[in-house]
């Protein structure tokens, strides 16, 4: 079992069952990975979500393919990362990686600001935010053989069973995901989370696009730095699992 971080706190939030948000819809083609809550935000947050911050560093959420280099205002490899959180690692990879442009995808308000206020505070110039779900992202902004690589950190384990369906690196999707990688892209998924790491494995292992890129899972790589939640339970012994596979 893997160490409780803010994921798991977030999650106690997210357990609503089904039927409480009226949500079963029977929709398999597009998993709903997370919940809208009303969430405390910052009054700083905020002000990054309604002020120049966000006109600056958000794109509007549109049913066409990004052009990667009129939004950067340059031709580089462009990396993706779905839900950033409050995203520290985000930033931290950003600013270390200057020769990569990031695409930034999270539904969470308070996130949305958080690193706003991130990329003004550090002087990031190289990540641009789409507040949206992700999964529609992939589908349809996203143009098929463009990105070099995908971030999937700590996604939201949903622990329960009946509530599986709900997470995000499931075969449909990861097959969507990997027809948007150049062959030679990479996926990086994170977890703390002991079955959804063999979940992960599962799924990755059984897309034939993709090769492991290691035997098992992959050691962290230096550019994924730790986040404070999860020193925390490294300390406490629990495990983290990292696993990069490439498009063939
Ligand atoms: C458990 S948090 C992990 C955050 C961060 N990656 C980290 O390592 O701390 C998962 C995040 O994914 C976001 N998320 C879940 N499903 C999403 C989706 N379909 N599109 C965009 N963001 C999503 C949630 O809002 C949440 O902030």
């Amino acid at each position: 079992m893997g160490y409780k971080m803010n994921t798991t706190e977030k999650n106690t939030d997210q357990q609503v069952s089904d039927t409480e948000t009226g949500e079963e819809k029977k929709d398999w083609g597009h998993i709903k990975s997370f919940v809208h809550r009303s969430v405390h935000m910052t009054p700083k947050q905020r002000k990054a979500l309604e002020g120049e911050l966000f006109q600056t560093w958000c794109l509007p959420y549109q049913a066409e393919p990004l052009n990667y280099e009129k939004v950067f205002g340059r031709s580089a490899p462009t990396v993706l990362e779905i839900g950033f959180g409050m995203g520290e690692t985000s930033a931290k990879i950003a600013h270390t990686s200057t020769d990569k442009n990031f695409i930034g995808v999270e539904v969470f308000s308070g996130g949305v600001g958080a690193l706003l206020n991130r990329i003004d505070e550090e002087s990031i110039p190289n990540i641009r935010i789409i507040q949206h779900d992700a999964v529609d992202v992939v589908n349809n902004m996203l143009a098929p053989n463009s990105l070099d690589g995908v971030h999937i950190y700590f996604p939201d384990p949903w622990p329960k069973k009946r509530h599986h369906k709900r997470r995000l690196v499931q075969s449909p999707f990861i097959k969507q995901l990997v027809s948007r990688l150049k062959p030679g892209g990479y996926i990086h998924c994170a977890t703390d989370w002991e079955d959804y790491a063999m979940q992960m494995m599962e799924v990755l292992s059984s897309e034939e696009a993709l090769q492991n890129r290691f035997e098992g899972f992959a050691p962290r790589p230096d550019y994924r730095p730790l986040t404070k939640f999860e020193n925390r339970g490294i300390k406490l012994g629990y495990g983290v699992w990292d696993l990069i596979f490439e498009k063939k």
